[in-house]
């Protein structure tokens, strides 16, 4: 039976894979250690509280203490390191709290592993480390140009990493996925945001001109590539996840608007967000090689996404009535009416 460390595990992605994980591995224990932040929400597991092979610690990453105190009391054969600051806006306001979370916490979770052992180390990283790109698409094995606060610290979240598979022959592996969209996302991102706004009528603020262009991945798609890399990846290896969708945002924009039968004329273009990248792009070859393929065409995708928020109203509704409302007015410079 595998153990499991799962760090970040009550965010969008990680609450997805601890779920992904539970119904395919009937034996198994997954310990989800989350300092639950403005974006991490105990109640996008709460379906699996009741779970025995579920325990959940609530503490840092950048924790020696706890984070040691994991390794000894349960001694993880594998490590995926989800928890991170995630939003490139937050980075450009704060960016310290980056630093420390995406930098310094895979440092002392990856000295704990050097300590204690285990199997395997997956870091999570993420296709923006490559900055952006005007023609054609990244491989793993380009250059790495980030350009904003969030993306530099993740590229030395995912350097520091490999660093330790050569330097100390720890047993890690580097993915780097473009952007998901999927349930459980906090409506601060593009996509729930967006769906959420629509579905009260708030007006949908686009950066620039909306042509900006990203490629997009179902969250049970990375959830099956992280699955499928920790069985068939080889160690010291960088694999790019994908899922194949390039969309402008306007693109995806006009999608919502039109699922939920509501006008274009909620568009709202404000000003671009500072160091934009216009074009991020990742080739998925290597994966696609090694056998694995991405099952969710967008349309579906986003469509199962917009009837899981429509269904779920509760829970968004709750986030957007916090600390939220302050962060989006000043982000857009829009007031919520
Ligand atoms: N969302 C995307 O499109 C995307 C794409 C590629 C890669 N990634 C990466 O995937 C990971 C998860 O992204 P997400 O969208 O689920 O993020 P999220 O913001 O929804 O969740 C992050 C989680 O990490 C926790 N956390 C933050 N700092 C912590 C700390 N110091 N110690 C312990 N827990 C901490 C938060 O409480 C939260 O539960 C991140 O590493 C992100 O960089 C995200």
């Amino acid at each position: 039976m595998k153990t499991y460390l799962i760090t970040g595990g009550c965010g969008f992605i990680g609450s997805n894979f601890v779920r992904y994980i539970l119904s395919n591995e009937k034996e198994c224990r997954i310990v989800n250690l989350d300092k639950l932040t403005y974006a991490g929400n105990p109640k996008n597991l709460s379906d699996v509280d009741n779970d025995d092979r579920y325990i959940f610690v609530h503490g840092d990453i950048c924790d020696e203490k706890v984070v040691d105190e994991i390794f000894s009391d349960y001694h993880p054969d594998i490590v995926f390191n989800f928890a991170a600051e995630s939003h490139v806006d937050r980075s450009i306001g704060k960016p310290d709290d980056f630093i420390r979370a995406d930098m310094f916490g895979v440092f002392t979770l990856l000295e704990a592993m050097k300590l204690h052992g285990g199997e395997l180390f997956v870091q999570i990283s993420t296709d923006e480390v490559y900055g952006s790109i005007e023609k054609g698409e990244f491989s793993e094995t380009d250059p790495l140009m980030p350009s904003n606060p969030y993306s530099a610290s993740k590229a030395g979240g995912d350097r520091l990493a490999y660093s330790y598979y050569v330097t100390y022959k720890l047993p890690v592996i580097v993915t780097r996925a473009s952007n998901n969209y999927g349930p459980f996302q906090y409506p601060e991102k593009l996509i729930p945001l967006f769906i959420t706004n629509a579905l009260e009528d708030q007006p949908l603020p686009l950066y620039g001109d909306g042509k900006n262009v990203r490629d997009w991945l179902y969250v049970e798609d990375h959830c099956s590539a992280l699955h499928f890399i920790m069985t068939n990846g080889v160690l010291g290896e960088t694999y790019n996840i994908g899922g194949g969708n390039e969309m402008q945002n306007i693109e995806i924009t006009r999608l919502i608007l039109d699922h939920l039968s509501k006008p274009e004329g909620l568009i709202r273009f404000v000003e671009d967000r500072k160091g934009h990248d216009q074009r991020y792009a990742l080739s998925i070859n290597k994966l696609r090689q090694l056998g694995w393929e991405p099952k969710h065409d967008f349309t579906d995708g986003l469509r199962t996404t917009i009837d899981w928020y429509v269904s779920n109203n509760n829970w968004w509704r709750k986030i957007k009535s916090g600390e939220f409302r302050e962060y989006y007015e000043q982000t857009y410079n829009l007031k919520v009416v």
